[in-house]
C-alpha cells in the first residue's frame, strides 16, 4: 500500500516588505539580501494574523474537495505556539467544521516538527489504512529589530492530507536523522522572539545535513544519483543552495548548473515569502511541484528537514502520475501577487503588534481572510470567519 500527501496547499499572509525598503531603511547593499542571503521579499503577518488563522487558510481549499468530516486527526506543528497548553488545532478544529471524532495534537521542535508530523501520519495510515490526516505545518518567523535575523523573517501554513494510495506522494520507507543538544537557535517562554547565534546555526544545519544523509544511506542504500530533485529546509534560499553545494561535494560530485537545477525550483516561493519555519520545507516542495517545467511523475524528491537545537531528517518520496491535476498553483501565486508591499513604518506597527498583556483586546481588520484573529475576550481567543461582506464568529 502506498501512503503520502494525497493534496497540499500553502497561505502566506497578505502582506510583504520588500528587502530594497529594508536595505535602505538600514542603511545596507541590498545585494546582501538579494544575493547573499537569496531574499527578495518576506511576507509580514498582520496583528490579526497568526498560525490559526493561516493553518485555516492552507487547509480550507483542501477540505472543500474531499469530506471534511474523514478526518480522523490533525498533526498541527508550530514553534510559534498561540498557547501554553491548549493545542492550535483545536481552534482550528471549530473554524473548519472538523468531525468530533477526530485528534488534535500540537508538535514542537524549531523548523523540524512539520517533518516529525508527515512521518507520524504516514505511520498511522499505514497501521490503519482508513486514517484521513491532516498535517498542518505553520509559523510566524519573528526576530528582534537590528539582530542578524531581522532580515530571514517570513510567514506561512502549508496543509497536507496524508493517507493511502495518494495522488501527489507516496513517502517512501525509511530515512536517516540526527539529533544534537545545541543552542544555535531558541526562544524562552517569556520572548515572542527568538534568539540566534546565527552564523554557528548555518554550521550546524550543514553538519546535521551530512550526519543525516550518512543514516538516510545506509538505512535504505538509496543514492544521491536515484534521487532526482532536492528540498531542503529553507530559512532563506542561499541555506538551501548552500546545503545541495554541501551534500554534492560530500558524494564526492562537482557542483555544476546540472546540479543546481535540481533544486532551484524549490527556492522560487521561499525567495519573496521568507522563513516560515516548520512549513518552509513544504512551501518549497510546493514551489517545485508549481514551477517544475518537465513532468515530476514517478520522479524522486528528498527532503531535509532541520530543526534548529537540534533534530534532522533525511527522507524521500515519489511524485505519482497525474499529479499536475490535483496542484493548487494558482492558489498559491495569486496569494503571493495579491499581497500589499509594507513601508517601513507600517511593518513596525505590525512588528509590535498589541500588547498581550491585556486580557480584552480588540484588534483592528488588516488581515483580509478567510479566517482572522479577532483578539481576546477574559484571556480566550476569538477567531472568526471573515470577508469584506460578513463575519462569523468562530
Ligand atoms: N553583495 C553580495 N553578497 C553580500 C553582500 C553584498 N553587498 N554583503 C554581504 N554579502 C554576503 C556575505 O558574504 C555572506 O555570504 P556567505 O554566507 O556566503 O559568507 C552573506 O551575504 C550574509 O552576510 P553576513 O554578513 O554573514 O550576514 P549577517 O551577519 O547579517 O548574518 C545570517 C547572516 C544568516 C547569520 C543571519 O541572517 C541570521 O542570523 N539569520 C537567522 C538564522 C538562520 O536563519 N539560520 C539558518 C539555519 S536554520
Amino acid at each position: 500500500m502506498k501512503v503520502g500527501i494525497d493534496l497540499i496547499h500553502f497561505a502566506t499572509s497578505d502582506y510583504f516588505l520588500g528587502m530594497d525598503t529594508f536595505a535602505q531603511e538600514k542603511g545596507q547593499d541590498v545585494n546582501k539580501f538579494y544575493v547573499g542571503l537569496g531574499q527578495e521579499k518576506m511576507s509580514i503577518a498582520p496583528p490579526d494574523e497568526d498560525i490559526v488563522s493561516l493553518a485555516a487558510k492552507a487547509a480550507e481549499p483542501i477540505l472543500q474537495q474531499i469530506e471534511r468530516q474523514a478526518i480522523s486527526a490533525v498533526l498541527f506543528a508550530t514553534e510559534t505556539g498561540v498557547d501554553q497548553s491548549k493545542s492550535a488545532g483545536v481552534f482550528l478544529h471549530r473554524l473548519l467544521g472538523l468531525s468530533s471524532r477526530c485528534r488534535m495534537v500540537e508538535l514542537k521542535h524549531a523548523c523540524y516538527a512539520g517533518a516529525a508530523g508527515l512521518q507520524m501520519a504516514t505511520a498511522m495510515v499505514k497501521a490503519n489504512p482508513q486514517e484521513r490526516v491532516l498535517v498542518i505545518a505553520a509559523d510566524i518567523a519573528k526576530y528582534d529589530l537590528n539582530s542578524s535575523g531581522e532580515a530571514t523573517q517570513g510567514c506561512g501554513a502549508v496543509a497536507m492530507l496524508v493517507c493511502a494510495e495518494p495522488r501527489i506522494l507516496e513517502i517512501e520507507p525509511g530515512s536517516g536523522y540526527f539529533t544534537d543538544d545545541v543552542m544555535d537557535f531558541w526562544r524562552p517562554n517569556h520572548r515572542s522572539t527568538a534568539l540566534v547565534d546565527g552564523k554557528y546555526s548555518t554550521k550546524v544545519y550543514l553538519n546535521s545535513l551530512k550526519q543525516a544523509w550518512e543514516h538516510f544511506h545506509e538505512q535504505t542504500e538509496r543514492g544521491f544519483e536515484q534521487i532526482d530533485y532536492f528540498c531542503y529546509h529553507i530559512p532563506f534560499t542561499k541555506m538551501a543552495e548552500k546545503a545541495h553545494q554541501t551534500l554534492v561535494r560530500k558524494v564526492g560530485l562537482e557542483y555544476d548548473a546540472a546540479q543546481e537545477a535540481k533544486t532551484l525550483p524549490g527556492q522560487i516561493y521561499n525567495r519573496v515569502i521568507g522563513n516560515s519555519y516548520s512549513a518552509s520545507l513544504f512551501i518549497g516542495f510546493i514551489s517545485l511541484l508549481d514551477n517544475v517545467k518537465e513532468s515530476l511523475a514517478q520522479k524522486r524528491v528528498s527532503f531535509f528537514s532541520y530543526g534548529s537545537g537540534c533534530v534532522a531528517e533525511f527522507f524521500t518520496g515519489v511524485v505519482q502520475d497525474g499529479y499536475q491535476q490535483w496542484l493548487m498553483t494558482q492558489s498559491h501565486q495569486q496569494q503571493i501577487h495579491s499581497r500589499i508591499e509594507l513601508n517601513y513604518q507600517t511593518y513596525l506597527q505590525f512588528y509590535y503588534q498589541v500588547d498581550f498583556a491585556q486580557s480584552n483586546l480588540t484588534l483592528p481588520h488588516f488581515n483580509r481572510g478567510p479566517y482572522r484573529f479577532c483578539g481576546l475576550e477574559g484571556d480566550k481567543r476569538i477567531y472568526a470567519e471573515y470577508s469584506e461582506n460578513s463575519t462569523t464568529s468562530g
